[in-house]
């Protein structure tokens, strides 16, 4: 009976089909094992060899792992909350209303998503805390460490773009205080230092260009919304799969 399970299974590795997907033998020496890594779409990701230090939990605390679990959690929700809401101050608010109380699932996706974004700010911060205090953040992992800084930036810029699309009193406001910030940039923004010398004006300055007016109106839920669902994650993504490779390419400075 062994005998002939062993053959049916030659017979089934050496078919074209089983061979022209599956390109190397069992992973039993360490040969087939790096092949079977190198040869796998998912698992090239990671190296053929992981040192033990380096799976240590109370070094890292896989606070940047967690990071990117609430980017994958944010995406997959706010995929599907982008089937249900539409960026038109008309409707904005009663789309939020209905995801909360009209659509199966609707109010789960929402408070996921809502609390996956608090998370990934908070985690964020204890990430970078956690490479300042093991030192990470030096040579060779400088470069990296401006990388960690830029998706800081846009995490918390994603957060703040989010906000203003459930269209209530506290998005209205919020983003209005957080654009008059902006109009006080310098050079850039019209109040300002060297604003007013660089020529910048109410209809020219940061802020008009942050809300496409003068006001947070239809135009700026336009932009946050595009800037929110499209432009900021892709730009994000294309960040982290830096960082990803420079993490592998710069190596772990934990214990190994
Ligand atoms: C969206 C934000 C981020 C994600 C998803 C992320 C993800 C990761 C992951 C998965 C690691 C592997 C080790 C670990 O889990 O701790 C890592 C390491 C690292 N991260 Fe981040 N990170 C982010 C933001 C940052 C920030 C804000 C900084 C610093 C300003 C930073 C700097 C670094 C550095 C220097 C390493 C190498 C650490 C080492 O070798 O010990 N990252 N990151």
């Amino acid at each position: 009976m062994t005998g002939l399970i062993e053959k049916l299974r030659q017979q089934i590795v050496s078919t074209q089909v089983w061979r022209s997907i599956f390109r190397h033998g069992y992973p039993d020496t360490d040969l087939n094992r790096a092949l079977v890594m190198f040869s796998n779409v998912i698992l090239h990701l990671h190296p053929v060899r992981v040192k033990r230090g380096a799976l240590k939990i109370r070094y890292t605390w896989c606070l940047g792992g967690l990071t990117f679990f609430m980017f994958i959690i944010l995406t997959i929700t706010g995929v599907f909350l982008m089937f249900y809401y539409v960026p038109d101050t008309r409707r904005a608010y009663n789309d939020i209303k209905d995801l909360q109380y009209v659509v199966y699932f609707g109010n789960l996706m929402r408070d996921m998503h809502r609390w996956a974004a608090h998370a990934m700010v908070f985690l964020v911060w204890l990430h970078m805390t956690r490479v300042f205090l093991t030192g990470a953040y030096k040579p060779p992992r400088e470069f990296n460490w401006i990388v960690g800084v830029m998706l800081l930036v846009l995490t918390l810029i994603l957060s703040w773009t989010g906000y203003l699309l459930p269209w209530d009193q506290l998005a209205l406001w919020a983003i209005t205080v957080g654009s008059k910030m902006a109009e006080a940039t310098p050079v850039i923004g019209v109040s300002g230092p060297f604003g007013l010398q660089m020529g910048m004006r109410p209809d020219n300055d940061i802020r008009f260009m942050l809300l496409g007016g003068t006001v947070v109106g239809q135009s700026a839920l336009l932009r946050f919304y595009v800037l929110h669902c499209v432009g900021l994650p892709l730009l994000a993504g294309v960040f982290m799969a830096v960082h990803f490779w420079r993490i592998r390419k710069d190596g772990f400075s934990g214990p190994l």
